[in-house]
């Protein structure tokens, strides 16, 4: 098969985890006999850096003319502190995810079996979970009206949702459901918010096509408890763009680690693969940074972009075995784990890429 990967690594250990990432794609292609061409281009703190645009047209040319885009994070201290900032990092990533229309953000909680212990949670409360969230990634609150106004007094966002925008992602999890446990949860704040009162009633509207899936309708701040009180319990989540950001970083602890977390951005066009974690300085540049999350993620592109599932399968034994070896970053690593057996990003990569 032959394909045209664009790789973005961004900033901070995006830079780290995406090569680590790019080298997995390449072993793959020479196993199974796939001609994949590649290009890189900036975004984020790297991008303003050489061209004062957090995305530069360039860039933005390059990712519609791939076939699919395997992305790193974006993100610099300096605008952490300062956020007075008129030109941000995150301002590339959002200006990508609605050129692109990138409206579904699939991000599958998958614990491996041999991170039991790593998680915070107990594992006997963790065995078994498999959770596949389904965030809308171009609407609510992220691209809402916002303002200073009152000399700069007081600010506000504006959580907004139109019928079409909950459809097109609720219709993308109900198909998910279907070809998973068939049961769907709907997570939003309706006692409340009337953008959360539409979500339901479209979600609703949509389930009559999908009369076998089983719905359930869950108040966010419920859903937060629910899921470290019992992951197991949930299957399919369909959610908005803010509450899906939260709630995944909190799934990610069931799977032991940001570090592990995969996702895929998909839409219109060409579909964007990228971890769940941000950019990390406090771990950038010690070459400590698990790349296991772009490696995922690199597996979801070859399975959803290309239909490639052999080829993404292999990944995902790869890791597997890597685990079962004993193999660890520090991030997933406990008390238990021997010092010789904690690697870093490269060394992780080097064990995957042997096992492919
Ligand atoms: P973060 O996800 O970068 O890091 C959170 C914590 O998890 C840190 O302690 C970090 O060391 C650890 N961590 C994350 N990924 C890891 C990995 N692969 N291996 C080992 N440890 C890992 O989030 P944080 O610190 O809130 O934000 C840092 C910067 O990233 C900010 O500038 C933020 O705006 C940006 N960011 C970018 C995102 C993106 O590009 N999609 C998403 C989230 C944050
Ligand atoms: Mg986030």
């Amino acid at each position: 098969m032959k394909k045209h990967i664009l790789i973005v690594p961004g900033d901070g250990i995006g830079q780290e985890v995406t090569a680590v990432g790019k080298k997995v794609v390449e072993k793959i292609a020479a196993k199974f006999g796939h001609e994949f061409t590649y290009d890189e281009a900036l975004i984020g703190h790297a991008a303003i850096e050489a061209t004062g645009d957090p995305l530069p047209e360039e860039t933005l040319v390059k990712m519609k003319a791939s076939d699919a885009v395997l992305f790193g994070a974006v993100g610099h201290p300096k605008y952490d502190n300062d956020p007075s900032a008129k030109v941000r990092p995150e301002q590339g990533l959002l200006k990508m995810r609605k050129e692109l229309g990138l409206y579904a953000n699939l991000r599958p909680i998958k614990l491996f079996d041999e991170l039991l212990e790593a998680s915070s949670i107990k594992p006997e409360l963790l065995r078994g979970a498999d959770i596949l969230f389904f965030r809308e990634l171009t609407g609510d609150v992220y691209f809402g009206k916002r303002e200073r106004i009152d000399g700069g007094n007081t600010a506000y966002d504006t959580m907004i949702y139109s019928k079409y925008e909950v459809e097109r992602i609720a219709r993308k999890a109900f198909d998910a459901a279907m070809t998973r446990g068939k049961k769907l949860m709907s997570v939003d704040k309706a006692n409340v918010l009337e953008s959360s009162r539409l979500w339901r009633e479209v979600v609703l509207e949509v389930a009559k096509d999908y009369p076998e899936v089983e719905l359930s309708h869950q108040f966010v701040d419920a859903a937060a408890m629910l899921l470290i009180k019992d992951p197991r319990k949930f299957d399919v989540v369909v959610t908005g763009n803010l509450f899906g950001d939260i709630l995944t970083d909190e799934a990610s602890q069931i799977a032991g680690s940001m570090g592990m977390l995969a996702s895929a951005s998909i839409g219109d066009s060409t579909g964007v693969y990228e971890p769940i974690h941000g950019s990390a300085h406090d771990i950038t540049g010690k070459g400590v940074a698990n790349p296991l999350a772009s490696i995922l993620s690199a597996a979801l592109m070859l399975d959803i972009s290309f239909g490639l599932k052999a080829e993404s399968e292999a990944i995902i034994a790869a890791v597997d075995a890597t685990l079962k070896a004993g193999f660890r970053t520090g991030d997933i690593a406990d008390a238990s784990t021997p010092k010789d057996m904690i690697l870093g990003t490269d060394a992780m990569g080097e064990q995957i890429l042997s096992r492919i």
